[in-house]
This record gives structure tokens, sequence and C-alpha cells, in this order.
């Protein structure tokens, strides 16, 4: 069966024929909405054609698909003890590892969704402070709860009356937003920078880091960081770390396990009393093999000092696709980190252009996305990318 079949298929049992992020409607024609297999970052889908996967499952796979000694790690423990009426000493051994490697972190919850992590992180920041508002970021994406996705369909405005806005590396619009909230401020949530889809991104400004945290020193709220897109990609500690600041809370997903079902709340010290205090589960939190799994991608992450190689091999990439570009007479903008890029055409603001330079860049066997921020690995080796230049080389003169 084709893509096109199953698309048919799809559109009579699952609303819209897809929902979510993973439905390609808000794609250009092309896109293949069905895969049947990933070997490190090549992507079949089910027509048999085969990408190399600028966009990583949206996250979450870091170490390659497969990768053999996660994958056995992961099938092991399955085989062993996965689900049953309490966790497997891997949870201790995973919490032990996690605070070991982030700075911040004195203690670890694990759920499943990165939107679990980040909604669990407001309930503690809440508990521990009997306050209700949580100031989050206008445009920042921290999950599709309906706190968090705000104005979707199904959302009324009392699911995110606690949550006021911001601007992002604004410092007076925080000062201003906490200010307005004196009182009822139980913490800030902020995202390791500014990667809002469809826009350009931006680092985060030190200098709005450091305000941030002395905002919720002098109003006793948490400070929450939401690492579930960046985190163990911009660094190996809590992003905001490289800043010089240290975060009371932090939210983890997709990554971790290398794409097994993971996420994770670490919390600093005077955090945790409220912690243990706030009632928080989940039927499939507990399973081990995603922990086994995520143990063995933590050790791979370490050992290959991931942030810098791909940082590294994503310079590389940004560096060929600005000379292309520039070769074929094209204004390409490129924002982000070099490990999760997004690309834009200059002047493109209704991505015309990018769709159509995505489109040819698939028929040449590149999967790139033409406006939200991609994703690199550490299977996206120097030849890989140098491969992936050729094609675009191709894709971009076909522009
Ligand atoms: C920054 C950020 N926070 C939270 C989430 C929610 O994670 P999940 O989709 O696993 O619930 C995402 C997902 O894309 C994200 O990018």
């Amino acid at each position: 069966m084709t893509d096109e079949e199953w698309r048919s298929r799809a559109s009579q049992v699952i609303p819209g024929g897809m929902y979510g992020h993973m439905s390609t409607r808000a794609l250009p024609d092309g896109y293949p909405q069905f895969f049947r297999a990933a070997n490190g970052c090549r992507l079949t889908d089910v027509d048999g054609n085969e990408y190399i996967d600028f966009m990583c499952s949206y996250g979450p796979m870091i170490a390659g698909y497969g990768h053999p000694e996660i994958q056995a790690a992961a099938n092991q423990q399955r085989h062993d003890y996965d689900i049953g009426n309490g966790p497997s000493k891997e949870i201790v051994l995973l919490a032990e590892a996690l605070t070991d490697q982030v700075s911040h972190a004195e203690w670890a919850i694990f759920a499943k969704n990165g939107n679990d992590a980040t909604t669990i992180c407001n309930m503690i920041a809440r508990a521990k402070s009997g306050r209700r508002k949580i100031l989050v970021a206008d445009g920042a994406y921290h999950g599709a709860q309906p706190w968090a996705a705000r104005r979707t369909n199904g959302t009324p405005e009392e699911d995110y009356v606690h949550f006021p806005t911001y601007e992002f590396n604004n410092i007076a619009s925080v000062v201003d937003a906490a200010e307005r909230v004196r009182g009822d401020l139980a913490g800030i949530m902020v995202s390791a920078f500014k990667h809002d889809a469809g826009q350009p991104q931006a680092l985060t400004d030190p200098e709005f880091a450091r305000v941030v945290r002395k905002i919720c020193d002098d109003y006793d709220a948490a400070l929450i960081l939401d690492d579930v897109r960046a985190g163990m990609r911009l660094s190996l500690d809590a992003s905001w770390t490289e800043h010089g600041v240290q975060v009371d809370l932090s939210a983890w997903g997709k990554c971790i396990g290398n794409g097994e079902p993971i996420a994770a709340v670490l919390g600093s010290e005077p955090w945790r009393e409220a912690a243990s205090r706030t009632f928080v589960t989940g039927s499939f939190w507990y399973q081990s093999a995603p922990m086994a799994s995520a143990l063995v991608t933590l050790k791979v992450l370490n050992e290959a000092n991931a942030p810098n190689y791909i940082e590294e091999v994503g310079q590389h990439f940004r560096d060929g696709l600005a000379e292309i570009a520039q070769r074929h007479g094209h204004g390409l903008s490129q924002s982000g980190p070099p490990q999760m890029p997004t690309v834009m055409f200059d002047g493109d603001t209704r991505f015309e252009k990018g769709n159509r330079f995505c489109q040819l860049a698939l028929s040449q066997g590149v999967y790139l996305h033409p406006w939200h921020n991609m994703f690199l690995s550490l299977a996206h080796n120097e030849s890989v990318i140098s491969e992936s230049l050729d094609r675009l080389d191709k894709a971009m003169g076909q522009l």
C-alpha cells in the first residue's frame, strides 16, 4: 500500500487524517505521512523512498535511530522487567546519573512526555509557594495541554488564566509581568532559547537570564527551565548554566532516552519537600525499558561530548548551506544554535520559497523543515553532511 492509500484509510479513522505536529497538513505537498524504517540518521517512507533526516523525530533521536548499544539495553530490560507493581532499580540509577550530570539537580521525577514535565514543574512551584501564577513567554511552546497550548480549540480562557505572558529576552517585559502578579507569583518558565515555530530563533541574552534569576530570588518564586527541546544538544548540563544561571526546576524529555518514551523533572534542594508532597503519576511513568535506554543514552552522549560534536557538524551544515545559497544567488537567514538550525529565505514571509526548496530537497532525499527548527545528532557525521550538501546544491539549483 502506498502513502496515498494509507492517507485515504487514515482519513476514515483518524481525525483530519492525522493530528498534531506530525500531520503533514501544514507542510507543502510531497512530504510523506507514513514511514516504515529508520536507521542512523536515515528514514524510509512507506513508499520506499530514503531520506537523510534533519528533524530527528522533532528531537527525540540524538544518538541515531536503532543505536545498537542503546537499543540492546532497552530490549534486554523489556525482556527482563519493564512494567509491574513497582519500578526497577533503573529509576534510582537514572536519577543518580542525571543529578550527577546536571548541576542544579538534587532529585528527579520521571514521566513520559515533555508536557508532563513542564506541568509537574508548575505544580511543584505552586505547591512550595502556595501561589498561582506562572509567567510564560509569549509564543513559547511548552506542550499541547490546555495551560500550555492556550487559544487552541477546546481550551477556555480559564485554563490559562494563571499563566500571564512576558516577551522572551525583554527585561522590561518580564520585570513588568512579575510586578503585575506580585503576591501571587509562583514561578517563571523560560525556554533554553527562543525557538518558537515559524519565526527566526534568538539565543538567550545572558543579562536577561540573570535578571529572571534575580526576580525569582526577590519574589521567592521558582525559575523553571524548559529544556525539553534543547536539552543535551546545547549542553549536558541545564542549558542556562552556560549563562552562569542555576535554575530551580528543569523539564526534560524528547531525546533523553534516544526515542524511548521518557521525560524528567529535575529539581534543586529547596524544592524537594514540595515535590515530595505533590501527587504526580501515570500508569506508564515507571517503565524500566526507557530508563535503561536513557542510562545508556547519557553514557553515549557524555563519551561523545555530544553538544560539541553536534555543534561542529551543525556548523559544517550551516556553512555549506550558506555557501550554496550564495552561489545560487539566494539570500538565506539561518538562526538558532548550529545544533538546532532554523533556515529561512530572506523576505519569504509566507514560506513559499522555503516550501519549494524543501520539496526539492525531499526529491533529492533530504528531509528538512521549512519553518520549524531542525535537529542534528551524533549520527550526522561529516560524510553525511557532505552528502546532504551535495544533494541540497542540486535542490537549490532547481529553485
Ligand atoms: C520546548 C518544549 N517543551 C515542551 C514540549 C512538550 O513535549 P511533549 O510533546 O513530549 O509533551 C515540547 C515539544 O515539542 C517542546 O519543544
